[in-house]
């Protein structure tokens, strides 16, 4: 995308005003990511100071979905910053596996002993993502997925949807296994691949439950909104796998998705609040002409 300095700082602008609306914010922040560069990076980093814990995630995601690696710096002192959420923490490590850079290969030793569990697996998991890489840099593009997002895991080379399901429910293999398994769901696409999926909403950490909910939103899938219907209705489910399960909610858009996002848009955890405003700006943009946006958004959900 051709912008002109001026034109970005004026972009940023708008991501850093926290008077401003916060889906007004966002598509600031998505609209920076595709611009891309040094100044765009530098908005985004400025807005860390934030209070939003959702915005301040999408902006590690976005990031490392930029896969920049002026990136890195701004990112490992994010995951460092002990004062910043979990949450927030996590992006910045899951960023830091998707810029793709090896020399970040200590920083993620270090953090995959993290005393937050989805700071330590996100590490571990980003640490998998790099010596995948490293052992297979000829084959990542043969498998590329379709949502053109830099995923957290490659997909797995098993295409037979029972075994796939079996890995990916089973909690004594390796979570970059299981991711790999859910990759490959998605990529399937079937409704028994999707099926599958929505039970891994059921089991597991919050971490890889609040991926499945990330996939799903991907999927847009009518046959998954009970699922994350449950999650996002479940108020002792942690807030990282609400928030996702109400994104995915929005990107689905149906009317049943709209009549359930209202209903949280005063959830007592922020998170799922602001998700819920974020989602319902998302089904506005589903239901209208300009279907870009969730494709802008990518990760809006989380897509993050
Ligand atoms: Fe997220
Ligand atoms: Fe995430």
């Amino acid at each position: 995308m051709q912008a002109s300095e001026s034109d970005v700082l004026n972009i940023g602008r708008v991501l850093n005003d926290s008077a401003r609306p916060l889906k007004e914010r966002f598509r600031a922040l998505f609209t920076l990511r595709n611009i891309g560069g040094a100044v765009a990076i530098n908005q985004i980093h400025a807005c860390f100071k934030d209070e939003s814990v959702l915005l301040k995630h999408e902006l590690a995601y976005c990031l490392g979905q930029m896969q920049d690696p002026l990136a890195i710096s701004i990112l490992s002192s994010i995951l460092e910053n002990l004062s910043q959420e979990p949450m927030v923490r996590h992006e910045a490590g899951e960023a830091l596996g998707a810029i793709g850079e090896y020399n970040v290969i200590p920083l993620l030793e270090k953090y995959s002993n993290d005393s937050v569990p989805e700071v330590a697996e996100t590490c571990e998991l980003a640490l998998c993502r790099l010596r995948w890489l490293e052992s297979n840099s000829n084959r990542e593009d043969s498998r590329k997925n379709p949502y053109s997002t830099v995923d957290p895991a490659p997909s797995a080379e098993i295409t037979d949807v029972d075994a796939l399901k079996e890995i990916l429910l089973d909690q004594s293999k390796s979570l970059f296994d299981r991711y790999r398994a859910m990759f490959s769901l998605r990529n399937l696409g079937t409704a028994e691949s999707i099926l599958a999926l929505t039970k891994g909403l059921e089991t597991g950490s919050a971490l890889f439950k609040h991926e499945v909910a990330f996939v799903l939103g991907q999927l847009q899938e009518e046959a998954s909104v009970p699922a994350l219907r449950a999650s996002l209705e479940n108020t002792n489910e942690n807030e990282m796998v609400r928030h996702e399960c109400a994104e995915a909610l929005g990107s689905i858009a149906t009317p049943e998705c709209y009549e359930i996002l209202n209903k949280y848009l005063n959830d007592s955890k922020r998170v799922v609040r602001e998700s819920c405003i974020i989602a319902l700006d998302m089904c506005e943009y589903e239901n209208s002409a300009e279907f870009q946006y969730a494709n802008t958004l990518a990760k809006l959900p989380c897509t993050v």
